[in-house]
């Protein structure tokens, strides 16, 4: 069988997302933690497929990203990628899956590619990722770098807090965007700053720029599934869209159908099988 055919070329690759950000083409990028939601995704024609740790609170239940495990995610991964075709989907590395030493962060990535499946990983973090980025990439791991808000340093920013708005934090995370492409990353997510700061850098570096909370001139944008879909439970950040409110239409479905069975008009007759009379009547004797 040809690595060639039709089927490998309409993929998306890390190559072409690259292409889109000197063509001026904009990133569509979302997450998905599941076999339908990354059904619906792909279908609908993203370009990313973030298999993100948000899955920890979002899915899983957790007050934040911090508790889920690399363990974890590997079960979503692999069914994020049973449900996409086209779209590239990234694994979102979890807190402490790259933190303890570089040999560990690399074996964590290798086993994303090998058993989650995913295309390429992303790490949290400014110019102290840089070793680790280069580490992966040479181990054939395309890596995808998240700067700004980045909630895996929850505890360390005293919050989800909007970052670079003095001059001297600006300037940190300029210089941590082009220490990062430099190291290799292939893009990079800005999340939760400054519109203005988010333009220097999507204008300073080559690399494509996915904003989330980091307004319009980036050259992609991601937001979580379960936010765009009115999926989530709690607070909204102002950045999010919601663009159905499926919490409202599931409660009622669910709603109806208790009040359906509980009334006796769930089921219907054409809703249940049926026998030949004859043979009901022969067992009735
Ligand atoms: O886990 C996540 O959802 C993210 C965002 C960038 C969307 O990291």
């Amino acid at each position: 069988m040809s690595h060639f055919g039709a089927e490998t070329l309409r993929k998306i690759t890390v190559q072409v997302i690259q292409s889109r950000k000197q063509k001026g083409e904009k990133i569509t990028a979302l997450t998905a933690y599941d076999y339908p939601s990354a059904r619906l995704v792909d279908e609908a024609g993203v370009d990313i497929i973030l298999v993100g740790d948000s899955l920890s609170s979002v899915v899983l239940g957790y007050e934040n990203t911090l508790s889920v495990t690399l363990d974890d995610m590997l079960v979503f991964a692999r069914a994020v990628c049973r449900g996409s075709k086209k779209a590239l989907v990234v694994g979102d590395m979890p807190f402490g899956s790259y933190h303890i030493n570089e040999e560990r962060a690399l074996e964590s990535a290798v086993r994303y590619i090998k058993e989650g499946g995913v295309e390429a990983v992303k790490i949290e973090g400014g110019r102290t990722r840089a070793l680790l980025v280069e580490r992966l990439v040479e181990n054939e791991i395309p890596v995808m770098g998240h700067i700004g808000l980045t909630p895996q340093s929850l505890h360390k920013m005293g919050g989800y807090k909007v970052q670079g708005k003095t001059l001297n934090s600006a300037q940190n995370l300029i210089d941590d965007a082009v220490t990062l492409e430099h190291a290799g990353v292939f893009s990079l997510v800005l999340e939760g700053i400054p519109d203005e700061i988010a333009r220097l850098i999507t204008e300073r570096v080559s690399i494509p720029t996915i904003g989330i909370g980091a307004g319009t001139y980036c050259d992609g944008q991601i937001l979580v599934y379960s936010d765009l879909l009115g999926l989530t439970f709690g607070h909204q950040p102002k950045f999010v869209r919601k663009y159905a409110d499926l919490k409202t239409t599931i409660n009622q479905a669910l709603t109806k159908y208790v009040s359906d069975v509980q009334s006796g008009n769930f089921p219907a007759d054409t809703e249940s099988y049926h026998m030949s009379m004859e043979i009901v009547t022969k067992l009735k004797r």
